[in-house]
């Protein structure tokens, strides 16, 4: 029986605070959230990944908002003490602040406790209003999927002097406006520990080093069902014969513990 006491975004703080590690995966059904809640994983991420890993497109631009209510709705139903988080699809929040309130408020009355969009800069005035308006908020900065085609491919982002001080200046900006997480993807791990260091936030980092306050991985991924050469950053917990549950619960044990991920093997 699962007797875990519901997440909270203040008890998420406190960890970051203290620096005890926080254990984030991706998921899209019923099913799996019952095993990743059950294994002690402390936030469960509806990404738009499913464009990918479910729906085999080649990136994220074509879910929808309806395939997005779908998936939160079912992960809903069978979490009990994971704090979920659901992505806005691409189109989702673009165009106005207005349609990113319309469609959040649907994201949360699907059952997201918290919702993603991706961008800084141009997303700081939206993010300010879904906060205003009770939406808790993570800003995914750093190499941000649905803007594959403007980034020109899967990129690391902020290598550079100036990229990395945009992209520190857009983490600031979007905390500063009322974002209660932060997430780096594709981002080099010294400056994403920096960032982590600087931030009252949480910051959730996926091929961003093992200085944040804690990973993401993509769950297809991390059973390595995705991909025969995968990302650097991603590790196959199924490999070696290993069972669904204990590969989920060693990925949580590893990432409390310090050893995933691992800046010499994982880092960008
Ligand atoms: O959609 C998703 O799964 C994500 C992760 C890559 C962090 O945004």
């Amino acid at each position: 029986m699962n007797t875990r006491k519901p997440m909270t975004l203040h008890r998420l703080r406190e960890m970051h605070a203290s620096g005890e590690k926080i254990a984030m995966l991706t998921c899209y059904d019923a099913a799996f959230a019952q095993v990743l809640d059950a294994a002690g994983v402390d936030s469960l991420l509806v990404g738009d990944s499913i464009g990918m890993v479910l729906q085999g497109h080649a990136s994220t631009a074509a879910v929808s908002m309806d395939e997005m209510l779908y998936h939160t709705a079912c992960v809903a139903r069978a979490n009990r003490a994971a704090w979920g988080i659901a992505d806005m699809p691409f189109g989702s929040y673009q165009e106005s602040a207005d349609s990113a309130v319309h469609n959040a408020v649907r994201l949360m009355q699907a059952g997201a406790q918290m919702i993603k969009l991706e961008g800084g800069g141009w997303t700081v005035p939206i993010v300010r209003r879904l906060v205003e308006r009770g939406i808790p908020v993570c800003a995914h900065l750093g190499f941000t999927p649905q803007s594959v085609h403007a980034l020109g491919g899967y990129r690391v982002q902020g290598r550079d002097a100036a990229s990395s001080s945009a992209l520190r200046a857009h983490a600031m900006e979007l905390v500063g406006v009322g974002a209660q997480f932060l997430l780096l993807e594709m981002v080099p791990a010294a400056l994403a520990r920096e960032l982590t260091k600087e931030s009252p936030v949480p910051v959730i980092g996926i091929g961003a080093g093992a200085g944040c306050s804690g990973p993401v991985l993509v769950l297809h991924d991390m059973r390595g069902l995705t991909s025969d050469s995968p990302p650097r950053f991603v590790r196959n917990f199924l490999a070696g014969g290993a069972t669904i549950q204990s590969a989920i619960g060693q990925y949580v044990k590893d990432v409390k513990e310090g050893r995933f991920p691992d800046d010499a093997v994982h880092g960008v």
